[in-house]
């Protein structure tokens, strides 16, 4: 037998005031974007903004459906958006911010599993980390500096290839 560890780095700021005005920019966008969320039935808001390597920047939020699995997470409707006008463009950060109209959230929001592979797959083709910066209400913020960090041991398309 032979023992792995896979060792994952996470910075967490006590305030928004310790981040980069980079960083800070897209916080405060992806809390703008909370705002238009459409979350009638989990009333769980989530805010997404991103920048690509060409300046621009892309927001998104959370989608609901009272067919609930036809909903779509702010994460995967910022990156589905901003790669359907820049296929080519590189994702150089994302940041994720969550409210909800029921209780106070206290931790930083962590993408979901399907939003993971999803930014997983574009940080491979990219060949270039993306960072994410996450956020709750009032809590601490967490910057991770890959998808590995939060998908270690990630499905990629390699895998589908027949290897010599
Ligand atoms: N949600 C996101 O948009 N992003 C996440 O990272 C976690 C979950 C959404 C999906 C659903 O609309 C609601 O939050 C509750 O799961």
């Amino acid at each position: 037998m032979k023992l792995t560890e896979i060792q994952l780095k996470i910075e967490t700021y006590a305030t928004a005031e310790e981040l980069s005005s980079a960083d800070r920019e897209l916080l405060e966008l992806a809390d703008e974007a909370i705002g238009r969320a459409y979350a009638p039935y989990s009333h769980y808001r989530v805010g997404a903004a991103l920048r690509l390597d060409n300046g621009e920047i892309y927001t998104g939020n959370n989608q609901e459906n009272a067919a609930y699995p036809s909903g779509l997470c702010a994460e995967r409707v910022a990156m589905f958006y901003a790669k359907s006008k820049h296929p080519e463009a590189i994702i150089e950060s994302i940041a994720v911010s969550a409210k909800s109209d029921d209780f106070k959230i206290v931790d930083a929001v962590s993408p979901c599993g399907s939003c993971r592979q999803v930014m997983a797959e574009y940080e491979n083709s990219q060949k270039k980390p993306i960072r994410v910066i996450m956020k709750g209400e009032n809590s601490p913020i967490q910057v991770i500096h890959t998808i590995e960090t939060l998908l270690p041991l990630m499905f990629h398309e390699e895998e589908l290839k027949r290897k010599k």
